[in-house]
């Protein structure tokens, strides 16, 4: 069937620049103001936002103040916050800032998750039995990202089998959703299909998002061939906000501005105002003090002619 008898009536954004995209920033950006960017990520309709990481403050000192951002963002009915939590006492912070989700995350290649945890990948699933289950046990919504799965900054080329195995194995311990992660951005879209087409074959589509780096540009059409194939979240930061630390050279996810701009021409509905998001957008620049590389971000919704 061609994609355009097959566009979803509405898709889910899950936003990620207050983690992603900050944890990136070579400054680190003070806690008010980062409460400022989820206030206007609230604003502008997101439902699914991703506020900050329970990891080590050694490893991210960008985000170590997690705890004090998580005591001070806007609670709002209908819009559930999230946070990375890699071991037992990130899920004890989550649990103290009474979020609705937490999030794991591991590598498909063994040298980026070693990069990234400090653990094999055999380790890492193993350690994640004091994290999943005990945060489902609790009425925690536990995400799971697979990471490297286009590509490795390291190793190179990766066999998305891998990274299925692992999924597979976060969902049995009781993830609702992974995100497939395209870290590097480095992802084409005939490459796209295929790593869909293995994922698909054994998960549900609802149990599969795209977290897609927009490093080389290909992430927006990388994402209509996850519409295609019945992806129905996406990943995204506002502004392009963002990248990995211990990913060098990665940029930002794909601009939530441009995300939602293509989704809503398409006739695929958010429920995200991009007038407010664009704001947000300009909020996520202020914050940081530079300008931000998101398409819509510089340009606007519209042109001055159009
Ligand atoms: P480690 O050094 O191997 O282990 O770190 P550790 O247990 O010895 O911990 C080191 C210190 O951190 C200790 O403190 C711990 O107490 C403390 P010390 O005794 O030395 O004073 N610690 C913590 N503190 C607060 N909260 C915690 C916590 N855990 C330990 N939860 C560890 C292992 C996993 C902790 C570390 O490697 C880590 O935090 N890594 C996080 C790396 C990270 O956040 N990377 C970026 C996110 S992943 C990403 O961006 C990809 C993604 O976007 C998807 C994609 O793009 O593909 C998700
Ligand atoms: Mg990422």
């Amino acid at each position: 069937m061609s994609l355009f008898n097959a566009l979803p009536p509405e898709v889910s954004v899950y936003e990620v620049s207050p983690r992603d995209g900050l944890q990136n920033e070579a400054v680190t950006v003070p806690t008010t103001r980062k409460v400022r960017l989820i206030e206007a990520l609230c604003a502008s309709g997101l439902q699914r936002i991703e506020i900050t990481s329970f990891v080590s403050p050694k490893w991210v000192p960008q985000l170590a103040d997690g705890d004090e951002v998580a005591a001070n963002a806007p609670r709002i009915d209908g819009v559930a916050f999230s946070a990375l939590c890699p071991n037992g006492r990130g899920l004890e912070r989550a649990l103290a800032a009474e979020i609705e989700e937490v999030a794991v995350f591991i590598s498909a290649s063994e040298t980026h998750n070693r990069k990234n945890v400090n653990k094999t990948v055999a380790d890492t699933l193993a350690g994640f039995e004091e994290v999943i289950g005990p945060a489902v046990e609790q009425g925690l919504r536990v995400r799971g990202y697979v990471s490297t799965l286009w590509g490795c900054p390291y190793e190179g080329d990766v066999d998305p089998k891998e990274g299925l195995r692992i999924a597979k194995e976060l969902l049995k311990q009781g993830c609702y959703q992974i995100s497939l992660g395209d870290t590097i951005g480095v992802g084409t879209p005939v490459q796209t299909k295929a790593i869909l087409d293995l994922f698909l074959a054994e998960l549900a589509p609802e149990e599969v998002a795209l977290h897609m780096h927009d490093t080389r540009g290909t992430a927006l059409a990388n994402i209509v061939v996850g519409l295609e194939e019945g992806v129905r979240t996406f990943d995204a930061s506002v502004g392009g906000l963002g990248g990995c630390p211990y990913a060098p050279g990665a940029a930002g996810n794909v601009a939530t501005e441009d995300l939602v701009y293509m989704l809503h021409g398409m006739g695929v509905k958010t429920g995200i105002d991009l007038e407010a998001l664009v704001q947000a957008g300009r909020v996520a620049a202020a914050i940081v003090g530079h300008e931000l590389s998101g398409k819509v971000h510089k340009a606007g919704v519209r042109s001055l002619s159009g």
